[in-house]
């Protein structure tokens, strides 16, 4: 079957084989399908979806399409979480560290931001000198020492992803729930952990726009990681307004060391101690998730995570005395303040809005590989549900001197106020945990 007819096929919403598809994606790579005809039937995919089959099977050659990671001899239970990305998630950051000290080894590949949602990966360059693109040996060998590493995706690990990716970025092909298990659990797959922990988000500053489509995500990952052989873990968190306090590159760090050090924003940290806990559980370290949490809470506590956070950017190259001194990050030009207009409760604070005003300022791309100002973003000093006299301060603007009016203006209306009491909103829906991981013995 030639590509036309693989798109016709789609076109009119009829079931691809496991065949076709390992065509197409083969023909994407050798350069023998045009962007344009990938993109014509991914369209036609969001349109008429792919089933269960269709959608393991494209994971199955995205994961085949590159290497896989061998990391069965690091010393211990190897740990993965991932996000399905939002406005001012910095848990990885923080889980990194919060894991490693709690007993597990974390093995985690991160992307740059896309779309409006922030990357682990640009967070780091914020730390001076934090190395970001480690070689597998140097990621491999750095688990097995401290137990934890953080690297930029590699080109090998499924690169087909990498191509469909970028297609589907620039072709509003992203929201698609097929497309995105595919795309996500190959990385995993392909990334060699044992254990998959996946917070899949849902709002106005998430892929998924509701519930329902999360938890059809979050039961799509788990049902294609089982039919490949892995157990994935899916917690559903809301991404309505943004996660913590920052979003912004530096200041996403600083709000990173104020949380391991147990000062952390309520939701930030109840999101991490519920996505650690799920991890350790499944790691088979933990009985139960209280007992995770109580673990993971008292190294928030006794300074441990803080340590380990520490020990983490000495291993990659980063300069550790920004952790006593702040300043020592990327600095804004300026910081503008964003006074209530009116007396009243938070009733909103529009996620998505306040990225696109984070983004005015320079904290996201604009094209493809354009520079990020990493001192830039948005700080909240007001959340849903806090009260408001007009004057108070409800949010900071960091931004350089360009600082566009416009970005100001969208910050503002990101906020919506109530004159009746409103209650913090729900942040985490669904926990479904995987199997227990139990390494596989030879027997004699
Ligand atoms: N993150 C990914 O890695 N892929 C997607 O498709 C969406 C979010």
């Amino acid at each position: 079957m030639n590509i036309i007819e693989i798109i016709d096929k789609k076109r009119r919403g009829l079931t691809h084989t496991e065949e076709e598809i390992a065509a197409l994606v083969k023909m994407m790579e050798s350069g023998q399908a045009q962007d344009y005809q990938i993109s014509a039937w991914l369209m036609a995919v969001c349109i008429n979806g792919l089933d269960m089959e269709e959608t393991t099977w494209l994971t199955k050659a995205f994961v085949e399409s590159g290497k896989q990671l061998e990391l069965s001899d690091v010393g211990g239970v190897v740990v993965d979480k991932h996000s399905t990305g939002g406005v001012g998630d910095k848990t990885t950051l923080a889980l990194i560290p919060m894991l490693a000290v709690a007993g597990v080894k974390v093995a985690k590949l991160s992307g740059r931001g896309l779309g409006f949602t922030g990357g682990t990966i640009d967070k780091l360059e914020a730390i001076p000198g934090f190395q970001v693109s480690l070689t597998t040996a140097e990621f491999v060998k750095q688990i097995r020492q401290i137990g934890m590493a953080i690297s930029s995706q590699t080109q090998d690990l499924a690169p087909a992803d990498g191509k469909m990716y970028a297609l589907r970025d620039v072709t509003a092909t992203v929201e698609s729930i097929p497309l995105i298990a595919a795309s996500v659990i190959s990385k995993k797959i392909a990334a060699g952990a044992d254990v998959i922990v996946l917070d899949i988000k849902y709002g106005t500053g998430a892929f998924m726009h509701t519930l329902e489509d999360a938890k059809s995500l979050a039961y799509t990952c788990r049902e294609v990681g089982s039919r490949l052989g892995k157990s994935i873990s899916t917690v559903i968190s809301a991404m309505n307004q943004p996660l913590g306090c920052s979003i912004g590159h530096s200041l996403e760090v600083i709000e990173t060391v104020q949380l391991l050090r147990g000062e952390g924003a309520p939701d930030l940290e109840m999101l991490c101690l519920r996505l650690a806990s799920v991890a350790l559980v499944c790691a088979g370290v933990q009985p139960n998730l209280e007992a995770a949490e109580e673990a993971l809470r008292a190294s928030l506590h006794d300074g441990t995570a803080l340590e380990k956070f520490r020990e983490l950017v000495i291993a990659q190259k980063g300069d550790p005395y920004f952790i006593q001194d702040p300043a020592l990050l990327p600095q804004p030009d300026k910081v503008l303040m964003i006074p209530a207009s009116q007396t009243g409760y938070i009733a909103n604070i529009d996620a998505l809005e306040v990225a696109k005003a984070a983004k005015l300022v320079g904290a996201g791309r604009l094209t493809k590989g354009s520079p990020i100002n990493l001192g830039v973003g948005v700080l909240l000093r007001k959340k849903v549900g806090d009260s408001v006299r007009p004057g108070e301060i409800l949010v900071e603007l960091y931004a350089d001197e360009r600082a566009p009016k416009e970005a100001m203006e969208v910050l503002k209306g990101a906020f919506t106020y109530s004159a009746n009491p409103v209650e913090s909103p729900a942040l985490v829906d669904e926990v479904m945990l995987g199997d227990v991981f139990q390494r596989a013995t030879t027997s004699v």
